[in-house]
């Protein structure tokens, strides 16, 4: 008779037993599933054998519909920097809604928060708002084209800079059909080449200065500078995705890297949570969406809908996590905490004799199921995807909420004991035990 493979069977028992204590999660599921597809809404948030069912969020801790209670290491992917319910943003967003929300008109807070955004990225002199991260990508890309006249869009094996523009494993379906080159991540050989090939037609380079969803691999200083070299020499724009990465500092990676994209895109926490997405960069590009005929370029203007792009309370969120919440101390504390979470994280793992690193940067990281090191999608393909669900399934179990592919996204809210209870927590992890 076969045995089964260890790893396989710790799961099974993993899986059994988180939903064996959640009876309610699991009904919710039932019920979801009749009126959803998978019976959910956003395909990450979904994993076997159901995912549990927030009721209510606070500060740093989410509790489920069967009363579990679990220490938020995930921050909504990022988008939850601030935690749950920080007191002057919630403040904010009530008081515009008090003064009414379905406007259907311009008013102050936008300009605010353009003005806060301007100041702190400096290579964006011009923002505007979307209402995620990415439409900001396709309203860049698209001023991109529009900008040179050209077609060909260079993107990164492993990027993802929305549903409609993932670049995973191989074509996704549902992208969006613009004509990309995708060429592998921190390969400046390769992009050279392709540079080689295809210059003259490129319109613009859209990269993540540390790959985020795709594992949080950060990007080499000497590529994001090729790049920047590669798109001045062919007439291309430089477009950094930040919607993940702007944590880094008050000025994004691109303050840390002192690297000048020509459009930047922004989303996730940075409206302290709520709906959010931007795109801006130097005057002469946005000039294409400005109608008044002195501020623009020969051709007509770009129009940029979007029924809820300045809707109030994410517009009055935003200023006062930007005002409030968000200093230069702020970011910098959560990510020297992520940068020790990283480092201790891979200890213990090395002196389990277990076969994972982490990767990432600051208050970002990703934990796999391969020794390392990861500088592209090529040295993940042999990973085991097993330790990285039996990872997830074990901090579960410890009242530690990671995602299910092993990402961590810290929040201002997490302290150095939580830190101390999560390396605890690693240290029990054994995936080949009963
Ligand atoms: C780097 C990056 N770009 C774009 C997006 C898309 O943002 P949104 O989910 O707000 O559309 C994400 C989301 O995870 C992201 O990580």
């Amino acid at each position: 008779m076969d045995h089964e493979h260890p790893l396989d069977a710790h799961l099974k028992r993993a899986r059994r037993d988180y939903a064996d204590c959640r009876p309610n999660s699991r009904a919710w599921h039932e019920r979801a599933r009749l009126v959803m597809p998978g019976g959910n809404t956003r395909s990450v948030l979904d994993f076997e054998p159901f995912p549990f069912r927030v009721a209510t969020a606070h500060g740093r801790e989410l509790t489920d519909v069967d009363g579990h209670t679990y220490l938020d290491l995930l921050g909504n992917y990022t988008a939850g920097l601030l935690g749950h319910s920080p007191e002057s943003v919630l403040e904010a967003a009530r008081s515009a809604l008090d003064g009414g929300w379905a406007l259907g008109a311009v008013h102050e807070n936008e300009v605010r928060l353009a003005e806060l955004l301007v100041e702190r990225f400096e290579s964006i002199q011009q923002i505007r708002f979307t209402n995620s991260g990415t439409e900001a990508n396709l309203m860049a890309l698209a001023v991109a084209t529009h900008h040179t006249r050209r077609r060909t869009i260079i993107v990164f094996e492993n990027g993802y800079h929305g549903g409609v523009l993932t670049f995973g494993s191989g074509p996704s379906p549902v992208n969006v059909p613009h004509d990309f080159v995708v060429l592998p991540y921190n390969d400046s050989e390769a992009f050279a080449a392709a540079m080689g090939v295809h210059g003259s037609s490129v319109a613009a380079v859209l990269v993540e200065p540390m790959q985020g969803s795709g594992g949080c691999i950060p990007g080499d200083e000497a590529f994001l500078a090729a790049l920047r070299s590669g798109c001045d020499q062919a007439g291309a724009l430089l477009i950094f995705d930040e919607v993940m990465t702007s944590r880094f500092a008050v000025g994004g990676a691109q303050q840390v890297l002192g690297i000048r994209p020509d459009l930047t895109t922004l989303g996730k926490y940075l409206a302290g949570g709520l709906t959010f997405g931007a795109f801006g960069g130097s005057a002469d590009v946005m000039a294409h969406f400005d109608p008044a005929p002195e501020g623009r370029a020969s051709r007509p203007a770009l129009g940029h809908a979007g029924t809820f792009n300045n809707n109030v309370a994410s517009m009055a969120a935003g200023v006062a996590a930007l005002t409030d919440v968000l200093t230069p101390e702020v970011l910098a504390a959560t990510n020297q905490r992520g940068d020790r979470l990283r480092v201790s994280l891979e200890a213990v793992f090395r002196s389990s004799g277990l076969p994972m690193c982490v990767t990432g940067v600051g208050s970002l990281m990703n934990v796999h199921g391969v020794e390392g090191p990861v500088r592209s999608a090529g040295d993940l393909a042999h990973g085991d995807d097993r330790l990285k669900e039996a990872f997830f399934f074990a901090m579960l179990d410890a009242g530690i909420y990671v995602a299910r592919r092993g990402f961590i996204a810290l929040s201002i809210e997490i302290t150095d004991n939580d830190v101390e209870r999560v390396l605890d927590a690693a240290a029990s992890f054994d995936p080949f035990g009963a």
